[in-house]
């Protein structure tokens, strides 16, 4: 089975993590994001994807290289110019087969696509698409389906007075070739605007299922994604490094304070005495962390450098960040790689650091 993976975005709402690292590499817990895509779609029998780039192609090639690592033979398509998400697959036709999927690029789900796959074959559909259920449906696709699954209605995202159903296209479609035919060529086309509202009443198709999923395209939800992660709410090969205990800590790091589960430790981590890490916490390779210090639901990217007494709690710490004594950082704040922050600064509520930023002591108390 064939897959095309839409990774052409810029990830805007993720910044600062992907002002230098694109979204489908940032690292999820112990792997590049889009690793978790790969593992799942090979688990329902995709060989072959293709990558639809656009911003940081190489950057995202590099990681990934010819896909063997994942058991997938993978090829990278790279748009002159954004195309949209209809007119990247346009751009891609030469290298498609009669059936394939699409997934577009940050969504964490283990959704059962053989049974989607199923479903559109005996529907004959053109087009079947994921549906999920949401809370706030305004930031998504709202989809209104008839009893036989067909969709009635697409409104991409739904304004307040529109909004009659929490459900939501999930980015997951099974798509026939016979599609490409409703894309004019050369030039940028949303599925979402142009397509779907097209293809309503010719073979358009909705797949319900109750499976997890969440789209990790902004901070919140990209903590929110590691916590699910590491609590094995979503199937992942994460599960199975933590099966039992909940906890992943590489031979190599030496953890002096407390651990407590779940929690993924890299290697050569360190911890000074008194120290806590944990619960929900990811430390990637070789992070250091100062005595008395604690980290709490939170992500510390690698080689990040933490000093003495300081908490952080609900926050994300991209790679070879340095902060001082005394710091706190909490209430979704992230920053940025390589930031500076010294010692005795408070950074919270949601603040945002660019990467490469310096703060001087105590320069900070939000
Ligand atoms: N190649 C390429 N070219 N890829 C693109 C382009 C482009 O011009 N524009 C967006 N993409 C990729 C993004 O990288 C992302 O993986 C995917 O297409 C969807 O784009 P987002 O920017 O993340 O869209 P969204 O999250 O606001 O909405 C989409 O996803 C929702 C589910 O998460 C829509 O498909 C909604 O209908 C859907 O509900
Ligand atoms: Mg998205």
């Amino acid at each position: 089975m064939q897959a095309v993976i839409l990774v052409g975005g810029e990830g805007t709402r993720l910044r600062p993590l992907t002002s230098t690292v694109p979204k489908p590499v940032v690292p999820l817990v112990d792997r590049p994001f889009i690793a978790f895509m790969l593992e799942w779609l090979t688990r329902h029998g995709v060989d072959d994807v293709i990558m639809s780039c656009g911003f940081l192609a190489t950057a995202v090639r590099n990681v990934l290289g010819d896909g063997s690592s994942y058991g997938v033979r993978l090829r990278f398509v790279e748009e002159p110019d954004p195309r949209g998400t209809a007119g990247a697959l346009k751009y891609a036709e030469e290298l498609l087969d009669e059936r394939f999927l699409m997934l577009n690029g940050d969504v964490l789900t283990d959704l059962d696509l053989t049974a989607q796959i199923a479903q559109h074959e005996r529907t004959g559909a053109v087009a079947t698409l994921a549906l999920v259920g949401v809370e706030d449906p305004s930031a998504y696709g709202l989809v209104r389906t008839d009893d036989d699954g067909s969709v009635r209605e697409f409104v991409e995202k739904p304004a307040p007075d529109q909004i009659d159903t929490n459900r939501i296209s999930a980015g997951a479609y099974v798509l026939e070739r016979s599609l490409l035919d409703l894309v004019p060529a050369d030039r940028n086309v949303s599925i979402e605007r142009e397509v779907w509202p097209r293809l309503v009443g010719q073979g358009l198709y909705a797949y319900g299922h109750d499976a997890y999923w969440l789209d990790i395209g902004t901070p919140e939800r990209y903590l929110q994604g590691t916590f699910d992660i590491v609590e094995g709410k979503v199937r992942t090969g994460v599960a199975e490094r933590l099966a039992g205990t909940y906890l992943a800590i590489a031979e190599d790091a030496r953890l002096q304070g407390r651990t407590i589960p779940p929690a993924v430790v890299g290697r050569r981590v360190a911890a000074a005495a008194d120290s806590q890490v944990g619960p929900l916490v990811v430390l990637g390779d070789g992070v250091t962390i100062g005595a008395r210090s604690t980290v709490e639901r939170s992500v510390v990217l690698q080689g990040a450098e933490i000093g003495s007494d300081c908490v952080l709690r609900d926050c994300i710490v991209a790679a070879g960040v340095r902060i001082g004594d005394r710091t706190r950082i909490t209430g979704g704040a992230v920053l940025g790689e390589g930031a500076t922050i010294g010692a005795e600064n408070v950074v919270t509520r949601g603040a945002r650091v660019s990467p490469g930023v310096e703060i001087p002591d105590g320069g900070l108390r939000f």
